[in-house]
């Protein structure tokens, strides 16, 4: 029997918050049976479902081949069922209910890496957020939890089995095939389920958990990486001891599973106990990846172990709530980085991610509330805004509450909500229950799209010796959100006196935390003004310390006041923050650049030798693309490369034979601590780059020694770009070297071509080299990434050539992978800002894309990008 489905109703796809409803049927228990063979995949499932309230039994279910259904126990006829190639729906089904179903899926031909997919020589699935529902009938949504038992059966020659949960039995079916089957305690929602069956190897450790659990630990990879396996491995027994000691979070079951998967559209997937990595996010080597990868490496570990109390053991009720597990679990991760390296340096790292991402999102045309009211495709949500800005709102209601408060209000979170499927209110009740502060303002973030302007102005009564601070807010408007309301603004600062450079003790009344020197003013209305007395000397004022919170500050420093934070500021990020809105001054607004100069001069090479990682980032120049999202019209991108060059070339030369002096003293080796060499190994690449610049052709050389003479791939790497980008004789040798070293490397290999991408003198030809290249492949995603991320680094060679390189991308993956089709067709939502004739052409690029695209994800993507 092959079963039919009609063909779809099309109407309105879209979802809306405010229709949500209770299921009508719980699901008690799934029992699961994939049985895989080469040309598909046969799934038995076994369902118990109990009624809830009254209405339709809905089964969802996507490109499914319908074997049969069986009703407690009958073949169920016509007239009891509608399906369609969306659902199977039930009408007068009882109150008990144990639906059997048998589908056969083809994993082997599934390019969407969604649901059950092969990827290389290993099945593996990917059910966040709806892909379960390609893998079997269910009622596929997340606050339906359910006990799974899974068997998994397939050929002997993939000797690996897993699925969630714990191994029950293990067997041989005939001659060439074997099974195994595993039970998960703990109830679950189907996104949370995952199984896995290949011939991989793995790395084994063990872990005692507060609780005195013995918890087996496994990373699953082939054979020749499980040597890059040992990072993430200590990262995970580092986060497992970090939740139980800042959050009292203890891990739950006997075994936790991880698995390296080289075909993936995102970083990571936390399904219970058995984590799904990309390749690109578990496998850390000095000599294959770079220093920026390994510390992302220990992050999205630890992102994924934490998603085990805050998404697992309390999921989302529905996926409007994505942010509730993402922004919260993102916070987490990004305060365990902060133990990691600098908390300063960890900070600018993410600030620089939220002002480069979030902001130019939210304040375009694909700007949403962290929290959406509606969606046509959930996959398109997994934004910069559901993650980053929802972390800030969890970092703000963190610096107001303090440490204590803090933790009481997220205990009464676990308390009142483990095991449940939850809401943003839920979160933000709980949080202001334990800690006793009403935090209910701030759900008005979690609602609104927009990133918040605060205008500040600061004036000085030297006579009664008080300083004066006044605040502003204000949102723009928004079309699909019309009643905009101020938000709750915890501004995190301190005086500096001007003549001495000290900072002052803070006296006012009007502050919500005052720790003496340090102090956060909560700014929640339209307008308000505090005053500091005792302020004996005319003082500089640093505002959103740490970033305290996401908005566009506007003050009226002077370019000698930003010019003294760079020097005075005590704090690392705001010391950062002042080098990048003076630089902005710079190269936006054609400011002299001689106050950064001189207090670069006079600041960095102490601060080299003290913290190399922090002063590392202090010679950051605003990238390009960041310089062109703060443009909203008539945008130039040739015009910022030309100012941006010409800036980067002026501190080369002003600054001397400084980068050649500090180059050669600097020595990694000689660093105790793996930040300490990295912050060292990034100066030494700049300070290459620099000496590029002043035209000194023996920085050549010492790229190229660098180059051959290292182990290390950030060195080996960054000696490359400055021979490649700065066309180097040298450049074409030494990329054929780098190529033969890695060809058989593929997170290594991914740097070759990202770097040849990312050249701001690549040209049409670059891009068709490597998108032709034997080694290009349209089926890894990290590998298209690649060269599309690193074309994106040069906004000039973006809007230009890289125009048909993006359009002709989304249009082939609409149909093979429409969750990456959508995210790179992103890179252009901006085009509505550029100068003529590059916005009509860019426009009209995008308009003929239009009736070619099918996918729900290209097609809401691209329709909210043109309808600016
Ligand atoms: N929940 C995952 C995380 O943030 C991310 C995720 C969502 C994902 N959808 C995905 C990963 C699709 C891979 C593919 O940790
Ligand atoms: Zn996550």
């Amino acid at each position: 029997m092959n079963i039919a489905a009609q063909p779809p109703v099309q109407a309105d796809q879209t979802v809306y918050l405010k229709d949500y409803q209770k299921p009508s049927f719980l699901v008690e228990s799934i029992n699961l049976d994939i049985q895989v063979y080469d040309d598909k995949t046969i799934v038995d499932s076994t369902l118990v479902m109990k009624r809830q309230t009254a209405g339709d039994l809905v089964l969802l279910g996507r490109d499914l081949e319908l074997q049969s259904i069986q009703l407690n126990g009958q073949d169920i006829t016509p007239a009891q069922y509608s399906l369609d190639s969306e659902q199977l729906v039930i009408t007068d089904a009882p109150d008990e209910v144990i639906l059997q179903t048998q589908v056969i899926i083809h994993p082997e031909t599934n390019t969407q890496l969604e649901g059950l997919y092969k990827a290389d020589e290993l099945f593996v699935t990917q059910n966040e957020p709806e892909g379960f529902r390609k893998i079997t009938f269910y009622p596929d949504r997340p606050d339906v939890l359910s006990v799974f038992t899974t068997r998994v059966e397939a050929d002997k020659k993939y000797p690996v089995l897993l699925a969630n949960g714990n191994l029950l039995e293990t067997g041989e079916v005939g001659e060439n095939r074997h099974f195994a089957i595993w039970q998960d305690p703990t109830k679950k929602p189907s996104y949370l389920f995952a199984c896995v069956i290949g011939d991989l190897a793995v790395l084994k450790d063990r872990y005692t958990t507060s609780e005195g659990r013995d918890v087996a630990l496994e990373i699953y990879a082939i054979e020749k990486d499980i040597p890059k396996c040992h990072i993430a491995m200590e990262a995970l027994k580092h986060s497992m001891r970090w939740d139980e000691e800042h959050y009292g979070r203890a891990y739950d079951l006997d075994n936790y599973m991880i698995v390296a998967v080289s075909q993936f559209n995102m970083g990571a997937m936390e399904n219970k106990g058995l984590n799904i990595f990309n390749t690109s996010c578990v496998l850390a080597d000095e000599e294959y990846t770079t220093d920026a990868a390994i510390m992302r490496v220990q992050s999205v570990i630890a992102h994924e172990y934490f998603h085990n109390w805050t998404g697992n053991r309390i999921t989302c009720r529905d996926w409007f709530q994505l942010c509730l597990k993402e922004g919260l679990t993102v916070f987490r991760d990004q305060s365990f980085s902060e133990d990691l390296q600098s908390a300063a340096v960890q900070r600018i790292d993410d600030v620089a991610v939220l002002k480069s991402h979030q902001f130019p999102e939210d304040a375009g045309p694909l700007s949403h509330p962290p929290r959406p009211d509606h969606f046509v495709e959930i996959n398109n949500f997994y934004t910069a805004t559901v993650y980053e800005k929802g972390a800030e709102i969890n970092r703000m209601m963190s610096t107001l509450l303090g440490k204590e408060k803090y933790r009481k209000g997220t205990d009464e979170y676990f308390r009142r909500h483990d095991g449940q499927a939850v809401t943003v209110e839920d979160w933000v009740a709980a949080l202001s229950a334990g800690s006793g502060v009403d935090l209910s303002a701030f759900l008005t973030w979690y609602n609104q799209p927009g990133t918040p302007k605060l205008e500040a102005k600061g004036e000085y009564d030297a006579a009664m010796q008080t300083y004066r601070l006044s605040f502003k807010q204000s949102l723009k408007a928004h079309p699909k959100y019309p009643n905009l309301k101020a938000v709750p603004i915890p501004v995190a600062l301190a005086l500096f006196n001007a003549k001495t450079g000290e900072q002052y003790t803070l006296h006012s009344d009007s502050l919500f935390v005052n720790d003496v020197k340090d102090g956060v003013y909560l700014f929640d209305q339209d307008e308000a003004t505090i005053e500091f007395t005792d302020v004996t000397e005319q003082p500089v004022v640093s505002l959103l310390r740490n970033f305290s919170a996401p908005v566009n500050l506007v003050f009226d420093y002077t370019d000698a006041e930003l010019a003294f934070l760079i020097q005075h500021e005590t704090n690392g990020f705001n010391q950062w923050q002042a080098t990048q809105t003076l630089l902005e001054r710079i190269l936006l607004e054609d400011h002299s650049a001689d106050a950064y100069i001189q207090a670069i001069q006079s600041t960095l090479p102490e601060l080299v030798g003290r913290d190399p990682l922090l002063a590392s980032r202090l010679f950051d120049v605003p990238s390009e693309g960041y310089l062109g999202s703060r443009i909203d019209q008539n945008y130039a991108p040739a015009d910022i490369h030309v100012k941006r060059e010409a800036l980067l070339n002026r501190l080369a030369q002003e600054l001397g034979s400084f980068w050649k002096d500090t180059y050669l003293t600097l020595d990694p080796d000689l660093q105790k601590e793996f930040s300490l060499a990295m912050g060292v190994r990034a100066l030494k690449n700049i300070m290459l780059m620099m000496m590029a610049r002043q035209g000194d052709q023996t920085a050549f050389e010492l790229a190229h020694v660098q180059y051959q003479n290292t182990g290390n791939m950030s060195e080996r790497l960054g000696a490359l770009r400055v021979l490649v980008w700065q066309n180097a004789p040298q450049a074409q040798e030494a990329l054929a070297d780098f190529y033969d070293r890695f060809k058989d490397e593929a997170l290594s290999l991914d740097q070759w071509f990202m770097i040849q991408a990312a050249n701001p003198n690549a040209t049409t030809e670059t891009i068709e080299y490597l998108t032709q290249h034997p080694d290009y492949d349209l089926t890894t995603p990290n590998r298209i990434r690649a060269v599309s991320g690193g074309l994106s680094n040069n906004p000039e060679n973006t809007w230009g050539f890289g125009v048909a390189h993006f359009i002709n991308l989304a249009e082939y993956l609409d149909e093979k992978n429409p969750i990456l089709g959508s995210r790179l067709l992103q890179v252009l939502s901006r085009w509505y800002t550029l100068a003529e004739p590059q916005r009509t052409q860019v426009q009209q690029a995008l308009q003929a894309l239009q009736p070619k695209v099918k996918s729900k994800n290209v097609s809401e993507t691209l329709n909210s990008m043109l309808s600016v």
